[in-house]
C-alpha cells in the first residue's frame, strides 16, 4: 500500500463503507476514494453472516480502490455492538528507576497495571486510553515522562469487546482478501471525523445513531472518559412505522427517508402522505402527524437510554460543550430539538466536512465512522496521540498477537 495512505472499513448494520485518505503537505485530510455496499450480514452491529459480510467488504473495498487508484491491503476496522464495554480504571505503581525519574518503562508498567481489571475470558481489550497521570500528589499530568516521583498512577478508559465478534470481523476481512490493521471503537472513529479539538477539550458527547446501534463517547480535557454502545438505532424506528402503518419494512423505510420527521415544528404543510400499495392493493393516505407520532417516541426512547446511562455514570456533567449527533438517523428532521430537550444542552448535527478531495462523496452523517477510521489510521501511522508511542506499541502488539492466535485456530 502506498506510503501515507490509509483505508478505514466501517462494517455497519445497513452498509459497509470504505474510505481511503491521505494527509497532504498542509496537513489537510485528502479523501481519495469511497466505496459503499449494502450490508446484509449484521444484526445490531454484530456479524451474523460471514459470507455475506465478506462479499460486502470485497465490493466496498474494490469500489474505493478504483476511485482512489490505489491498492489497499490493510484496513483500520471499526468495532461496535452490545458486547462492547467501556470502563474507567486506575493503575498504580512505585517508580523504581534510578533517580526516581519516570521513564517510558514506568508508563508502560502503570498502564499494564490499569489493565488488571476483571473482565470475562471471552472478552478482549480493544483500547487502553490514559486520560491522566498522577505523579505523587500531582494530578492532571498528561505526559509524566521525565518527572520525578515515587508513585505513579494512571486513570485510563478501557474498552473491551467479545472475542468471537472480533474473530468474525477478522475472518470476514481476511476472506475478502485484506488484513485488519487495527480495531478501532466506531464512536472513537466517528469522533475523529466530526469533533473539533476545542470541543474535545471543553467536554463533548458524540452520539452516532446508525441503523442497528447507537454509539456514544465522551471527550473531556482532550481524552475519553466514557464510551457506550446501545444496540438500537434507525431500524427500530422503521420497524415501528411498519407495524403502526401495517406496511412492509422496505416501504416503511422509504416512507421514513422521504417524509420522516420527529418534531411537529417540522410539519411541512397539512398535506397527507401517500403510501404506495403492495401486492395489488391500492395506495393509502396517512396524515403527516401520524408518522411523526410514531417516530418521535422511538427517537426519544433511544436518546433517553443514552441520557440515563450518562447520568448513571456521572458523565453528563462533564459535557459542558454539548452534544453532537451523527450517523444516518441523525438526519431525521427535528432530532436536534428532541436531544436538546432531553439533555438540556446545546446540540448540533455533524457530518464529515473538514476534508478536501472527494468531499462531496462523504458529505453525509452515514460516513462519519469510515472517514474517521481512515483519519485514525493516518494519525497512528505518524505519531501516537491516544497513547504515547511506546505504550501504544506495547499494547497493540499484545493485542495483535492474541488475535493472530485466533486466526491460527480458524485457518489451521
Ligand atoms: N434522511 C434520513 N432520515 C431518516 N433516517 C435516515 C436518513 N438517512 C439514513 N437514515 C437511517 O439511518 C440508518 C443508517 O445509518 P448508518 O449508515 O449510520 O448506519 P450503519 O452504520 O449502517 O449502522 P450501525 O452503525 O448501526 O451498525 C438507517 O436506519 C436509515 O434508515
Ligand atoms: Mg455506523
Amino acid at each position: 500500500m502506498e506510503y501515507g495512505v490509509t483505508a478505514g472499513l466501517d462494517i455497519g448494520t445497513t452498509k459497509v463503507c470504505v474510505v481511503i485518505s491521505q494527509k497532504d503537505v498542509y496537513g489537510d485530510i485528502l479523501v481519495l476514494g469511497v466505496g459503499v455496499a449494502p450490508s446484509y450480514g449484521l444484526r445490531k452491529g454484530v456479524i451474523v453472516n460471514i459470507d455475506s459480510t465478506t462479499e460486502s467488504i470485497a465490493k466496498a473495498v474494490e469500489a474505493a480502490e478504483i476511485m482512489a487508484g490505489v491498492d489497499v491491503d490493510e484496513l483500520y476496522t471499526g468495532i461496535t455492538g452490545g458486547h462492547i464495554k467501556g470502563q474507567n480504571s486506575r493503575g498504580v505503581i512505585a517508580v523504581s528507576s534510578r533517580n526516581r525519574e519516570v521513564t517510558y518503562r514506568e508508563v508502560d508498567r502503570v498502564i499494564e497495571a490499569a489493565q488488571a481489571i476483571n473482565y470475562p475470558t471471552d472478552k478482549e481489550i480493544i483500547h487502553v486510553i490514559p486520560w491522566e497521570f498522577i505523579v505523587d500528589e500531582q494530578d492532571g499530568v498528561k505526559d509524566p515522562v521525565g518527572m520525578s516521583g515515587v508513585r505513579l498512577e494512571v486513570d485510563a478508559h478501557i474498552v473491551t469487546g467479545g472475542a468471537t465478534a472480533l474473530q468474525n470481523i477478522t475472518k470476514s476481512v481476511n476472506r475478502a482478501g485484506f488484513n485488519v490493521e487495527d480495531f478501532v471503537l466506531s464512536s472513537l472513529a466517528s469522533a475523529e471525523a466530526v469533533l473539533s479539538e476545542d470541543e474535545k477539550e471543553v467536554g463533548v458527547i458524540l452520539i452516532d445513531i446508525g441503523g442497528g446501534t447507537t454509539d456514544t463517547i465522551l471527550f473531556v480535557n482532550g481524552s475519553i472518559q466514557y464510551s457506550s454502545v446501545f444496540p438500537v438505532g434507525g431500524k427500530y424506528v422503521t420497524k415501528d412505522i411498519s407495524v403502526g402503518l401495517k406496511i412492509p419494512d422496505n416501504i416503511a423505510e422509504k416512507v421514513k427517508l422521504e417524509h420522516g420527521f420527529c418534531s411537529k415544528e417540522y410539519m411541512k404543510s397539512e398535506d397527507d402522505i401517500e403510501i404506495p400499495g403492495v401486492g395489488g392493493r391500492g395506495s393509502k393516505v396517512v396524515p403527516q402527524m401520524t408518522l411523526c407520532n410514531i417516530i418521535e417516541p422511538r427517537v426519544e426512547e433511544i436518546l433517553d437510554l443514552v441520557y440515563r446511562d450518562l447520568v448513571r455514570k456521572n458523565a453528563l456533567e462533564l459535557a459542558s460543550g454539548g452534544i453532537v449527533l451523527t450517523g444516518g438517523t441523525a438526519s431525521l428532521l427535528g432530532i436536534e430539538e428532541i436531544a436538546e430537550r432531553i439533555f438540556n444542552l446545546p446540540v448540533r448535527m455533524a457530518l464529515p466536512d473538514n476534508v478536501i478531495g472527494l468531499r462531496d462523496k462523504i458529505a453525509s452523517p452515514i460516513y462519519s465512522t469510515a472517514l474517521g477510521l481512515s483519519i485514525y489510521g493516518l494519525r497512528e501511522d505518524s505519531t501516537g496521540v491516544f497513547e504515547s508511542q511506546q505504550n501504544k506499541r506495547g499494547i497493540f502488539r499484545r493485542m495483535k498477537s492474541s488475535l493472530s492466535e485466533f486466526a491460527k485456530e480458524f485457518f489451521a
